[in-house]
């Protein structure tokens, strides 16, 4: 049956993501150190109370089945369930346990992240991702979530941008654990693709219906002069390590890296051909990359070529990248969920519009052949921005952060009615959004 470009089908799932350090609160673990060391853009910014998702998860599924969703993004908190090695907080699985089960009572898909940047503060010390050790501390952790998660029929993400962490964590050192050294950046590369490996034979070991994947983020990239050869070469490299070299170690078998002057790997997996069930992908804007003559020899810059207006937190609005990378992702021959898309929109006018147009994309790419499961909009709510802090505002629903309370934006109506209707229909016009 052809599929009509303006139309989800009735199988397809909308919903909306989180993650735990994100919105739960009062965590302990790397992030909140590097907080407290005031390793943030602002030093005085901390997570703290979060949005207070933990003690207000009930009334956040009702929001989320507000706004139509059929399907919930958390990520499991490493750091409670593990706070010390090997000592895993049965309250805490059992806690999570009740979370999803009330979950899926509400009506909600549960699609769950084993890690979603953040790690017990044991971590980085005892079994970094440098470390060969780090392939077995993940795995026991994935042996108890295993448990937690057993005949929950869950959507399981492995890794949250493994790639991101990467950058962030180990070449820039701009996140936990601060690193910058090419060399530990291939092997902690390395690690983590065992990491996935070996933690999705745990999952499939107690439930063998589980479907497995990773979120990857992609981004759209484009040299900053188009004439320059080394701008272009940069960005078919940025393309191919980037947006690729995860998904095809996962798909083939071997992870293949190569950053010129930075590092460069080359590793077969055992057992990791085929060890994902689909694809996620998180997929926000374009960035465009220009040559400079000293490591890491590039820079990289959100621009806005097309007028539309960077959005809030200064990255460009550019839907055609998402049609251009799902289409990119046919070649896998595996379903795709939209694991994250969204922008922070601190007026809260332009997100109908941002939705209309990634939506368009979306059917198109469907419309095109790609299997196409489910849309996760990030976020819920507004929520504790990584390296920002409190100031962007990603999410369907306003937060207070004093209060807590949560408010509706025109994008909760708007997102409602297609989640529910089905059929792509532009948004009402919002005056001072309208470009
Ligand atoms: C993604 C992260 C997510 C959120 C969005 C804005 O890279 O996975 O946690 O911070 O960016």
């Amino acid at each position: 049956m052809a599929l009509s470009p303006m139309r989800f089908p009735d199988s397809f799932l909308f919903g909306v993501a989180t993650s735990a350090h994100q919105v739960e609160g009062f965590n302990d673990n790397d992030w909140s150190e590097w907080e407290r060391a005031g390793k943030l853009k602002d030093p005085t910014a901390r997570s703290g109370r979060g949005v207070e998702h933990w003690t207000r998860f009930e009334s956040d599924y009702q929001l989320a089945r507000d706004v139509g969703a059929k399907a919930f993004r958390i990520s499991l908190e490493w750091s409670r369930i593990e706070p010390t090695r090997g000592t895993f907080d049965e309250q805490a699985v059992g806690n999570y346990r009740e979370r999803l089960l009330k979950m899926k009572e509400a009506g909600l898909h549960p699609v769950v992240t084993l890690h979603h940047f953040t790690h017990p503060r044991w971590f980085h010390g005892q079994t970094p991702w440098h470390s060969e050790e780090s392939v077995a501390a993940f795995t026991g952790y994935a042996r108890v979530c295993a448990r937690l998660l057993e005949g929950l029929g869950a959507t399981v993400l492995t890794f949250n941008e493994p790639m991101v962490l990467l950058l962030g964590g180990y070449l820039q050192g701009v996140m936990p654990p601060g690193i910058a050294d090419g060399t530990l950046t291939m092997r902690a590369a390395c690690n983590l693709a065992r990491a996935h490996v070996a933690a999705r034979a745990e999952l499939r070991g107690v439930d063998a219906s589980t479907r497995i994947g990773i979120a990857q983020n992609m981004l759209a990239f484009a040299p900053d002069r188009i004439w320059h050869p080394l701008d272009r070469a940069l960005t078919h490299l940025a393309g191919r390590n980037f947006n690729h070299a995860f998904l095809e170690a996962l798909v083939e078998g071997e992870l293949r890296l190569f950053m010129p002057g930075l590092g460069s790997a080359r590793q077969p997996l055992k057992d990791g051909r085929g060890s994902l069930d689909f694809i996620g992908i998180n997929y926000y804007t374009r960035a465009h990359l220009k040559f400079v003559p000293k490591a890491p020899f590039l820079e990289f810059q959100y621009r806005d070529p097309l007028r539309r207006g960077l959005t809030d937190i200064g990255w460009e609005e550019y839907p055609e990248g998402f049609g251009q990378l799902l289409a990119q992702l046919k070649r896998y021959r595996l379903p795709v969920w939209v694991t994250e898309n969204g922008l922070d929109d601190r007026e809260g006018r332009r997100r109908p519009g941002y939705l209309y147009r990634h939506w368009e994309q979306l059917l198109h790419s469907m419309a095109a052949g790609l299997d196409v499961r489910g849309y996760l909009h990030w976020a819920l709510m507004d929520n504790f921005e990584w390296l920002e802090g409190y100031g962007p505002r990603f999410g369907l629903y306003r937060v207070d952060f004093e209060t807590m309370e949560r408010f509706p934006t025109p994008s909760s109506a708007y997102f409602r009615s297609i989640a529910v209707g089905r059929r792509l229909l532009a948004p009402p016009v919002q005056p001072s959004a309208a470009r």
